[in-house]
């Protein structure tokens, strides 16, 4: 007998394990840059209008899928359609691997805030993170040479997770966004403060909000506004019809959409605000312009953050807020990863939780772990973050939204689905930014990153490199999804049984 779906025990819960998921290192070292590249203040216009024009309309799409189906992302697409299920699938096996890698950057994260007491990187920020601490090596790889104190991070990442998923959507997912979330708002604001108190904080600032107007007539700035909504978001990962599909049946699905949304883009600009505040204080003490100090990434957060916390007043405490809050945004995202895998695996084969979890998290830990806290892990990160997360993404949102409005026209009926529940009514507007807005976006993006690879090649890596690991991983993600989609569904699963 099919058991009771596991629910969250309100909104709020719900609403805190949402933002959990969509605020992660995107806000933290990505839209500060981001930003920052394209147009500065100007920024703001593509980005509210990103926001409002697909961030939301898609956000909504996720949220009524997996209510309206109560399911996993592969079960609430074949719900709606059996056609759609491979989109299920696809975005299922994009997070098995994202969640691979974004585990360890949340273990070298959390030996930072360790590392922010003891300033165990000396004067060569660096050359520590490169060398002592992730002993890079020359070659690309990859090789089976581990690293010992990045192989420990790691297992305790995913020793982590296996007992919160394990303690199923309410009392591990649930109890744990509800604690962590708060606290990583408290400890990012403090950071944010302390930021602004230092010497220099106002040409970082200047360097972030000056608007460069003439950034609007700049195509690449629109893309790059749209890319870090959608990213932002977490939407098109089925993370968000997985977290749906857990909220009780009579839930607001808009008002809910708007308030993680925005929640998720103030949070982003409260980021902007302290990294550039932190960046005009390190530009200061060493007597550069900010432009020369300004840094995105694994860059932002492990090279130049050490450096900031060595020289600023407190560093230690500023360290610690910001690795601290850097851990507890990637951990909350990747329990909303990993989710989706779970609940698609407990569907497909019948699973009750436990045995989901162990199915799941067993496989995946065991590839993190072989792959990535190695001394060529860092390539096969950026490779597979570049492929994955960035084109895999957009692609697989591009055929979802194709696919829901013109191919099996599924956007009626999900509008009268939210409508039905939601206070905050959505129309024939929210149906063209999806099927319009959204898909020429998408598609003008992914084309513009195709061409960029396949003529450019990706980084200074060897061709049969990104053959292998970019270009193979990624197809590999379609074909496995394409099998996965035609797997009969065990008869113990909810798949065997009509919808609800
Ligand atoms: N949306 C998150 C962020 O802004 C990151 C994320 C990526 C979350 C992938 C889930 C899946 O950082
Ligand atoms: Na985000």
């Amino acid at each position: 007998a099919a058991q009771q779906r596991e629910v969250f025990s309100n909104r709020s819960v719900f609403i805190l394990a949402a933002m959990g998921s969509a605020v992660g290192l995107g806000n933290i070292w990505r839209f500060p840059y981001v930003a920052y590249e394209n147009g500065g203040g100007a920024f703001m216009v593509p980005y509210l209008i990103a926001l409002l024009s697909a961030g939301l309309p898609l956000l909504m799409l996720d949220y009524a899928v997996g209510h309206r189906y109560r399911a996993s992302a592969p079960l609430s697409y074949r719900r709606l359609h059996p056609k759609a299920e491979f989109l299920g699938w696809w975005q299922l096996c994009i997070c098995f691997v994202i969640a691979a890698y974004y585990a360890v950057i949340i273990a070298w994260a959390g030996s930072y805030t360790i590392f922010s007491v003891t300033q165990a990187w000396g004067d060569d920020p660096e050359g520590f993170f490169m060398g002592q601490y992730l002993q890079v090596a020359d070659e690309v790889g990859p090789a089976l040479d581990f690293v010992p104190q990045v192989l420990i991070g790691l297992a305790i990442v995913w020793l982590a997770l296996l007992v919160v998923m394990a303690l199923g959507v309410q009392k591990g997912i649930g109890r744990f966004n509800v604690i962590f979330i708060p606290l990583l708002l408290v400890m990012f604001a403090a950071m944010v403060i302390m930021a602004l108190t230092l010497d220099g904080a106002a040409a970082g600032l200047d360097a972030l909000f000056t608007p460069d107007w003439s950034a609007l007539g700049n195509s690449a700035v629109w893309m790059a506004a749209y890319g870090q909504i959608f990213f932002s978001l977490s939407v098109g990962f089925g993370i968000m019809v997985t977290y749906a599909s857990y909220l009780k049946r009579r839930s607001d699905l808009t008002s809910t959409a708007l308030v993680v949304g925005f929640a998720n883009s103030s949070f982003e600009i409260l980021a902007g605000i302290g990294v550039f505040a932190a960046l005009g204080f390190m530009a200061t003490a060493s007597g550069v312009g900010v432009s020369e100090v300004v840094s995105g990434g694994i860059g932002l957060a492990f090279i130049a953050f050490p450096t900031i916390v060595s020289q600023a007043p407190f560093g230690g405490l500023l360290g610690v807020l910001f690795f601290g809050a850097l851990t507890f945004a990637g951990f909350t995202s990747l329990i909303s990863i990993v989710e989706v895998i779970i609940a698609g695996v407990q569907d497909k084969l019948g699973l009750n939780r436990i045995a989901g979890t162990v199915a799941v998290i067993v496989p995946l830990a065991a590839a993190s772990l072989l792959l990535f806290p190695t001394t060529t892990g860092l390539n096969l990160l950026d490779i597979t973050d570049a492929f994955v997360n960035n084109f895999g993404i957009v692609a697989a949102s591009l055929v979802a939204v194709i696919l829901l409005s013109s191919g099996l026209s599924a956007l009626p009926g999900l509008r009268d689905h939210l409508n039905a529940v939601s206070a905050f009514k959505v129309g024939r507007t929210w149906m063209i930014f999806i099927g319009g807005v959204a898909v020429v976006v998408l598609g003008y993006t992914i084309i513009g990153q195709l061409t960029t690879v396949l003529t450019e090649g990706y980084g200074d890596f060897p061709g049969w490199y990104v053959a292998t690991f970019g270009w193979g991983m990624a197809i590999s993600l379609v074909v496995i999804s394409l099998i996965l989609a035609r797997v009969p569904w065990s008869q113990r699963s909810r798949g065997a049984q009509p919808s609800p």
